[in-house]
């Protein structure tokens, strides 16, 4: 196995926040086109105090390596409660940041939750009817790193 830092192991070992949200407010799947892997991102959206649209609530279901599932774990727990235009900032390298960093050569694994998370903000601006949020790539951020 890779070097995994520990926060890797436990997010893996015991993943927060997973499975899935009947009547999610939007849904994002990305997959790996390289190694075949595939997450699902289910956010719940509604309003704080302030009338903001935060991130209420949020499960992923990952078919995936041990990184993309410490992963999809870790941007659970970031988004959670953000609003969504900070949940949709959250970047590959927060999320590796936040879990004590990944092996170089497992980076592009953490591509998928924060694709993944993007996807799930703009399926809900887009079924709202609105304009979905403007996509900029990350240097590096490419799947197939
Ligand atoms: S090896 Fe496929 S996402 Fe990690």
């Amino acid at each position: 196995m890779e070097n995994y830092s520990k926060k890797v192991m436990e997010n893996f070992m015991k993943p927060k926040n997973m499975g899935e949200i009947k009547d999610a407010s939007g849904v994002g799947k990305v997959g790996n086109p390289v190694c075949g892997d595939i997450m699902w991102i289910y956010i719940m959206v509604s309003k704080d105090k302030s009338g903001n649209e935060i991130v209420k609530d949020i499960k992923f279901k990952t078919l995936g390596c041990a990184a993309a599932i410490a992963t999809s774990s870790m941007i659970t727990e970031l988004a959670k409660g953000k609003t969504l235009a900070d949940a949709y900032k959250i970047t590959k390298a927060d999320v590796a940041k936040a879990l004590d960093g990944l092996p170089p050569i497992k980076m592009h694994c953490s591509n998928l939750a924060s694709d993944g998370l993007k996807a799930a903000i703009n399926d809900y601006l887009v079924k709202q009817g609105r304009k979905p949020m403007e996509h900029t790539k990350e240097a590096g951020s490419s799947l197939r790193s």
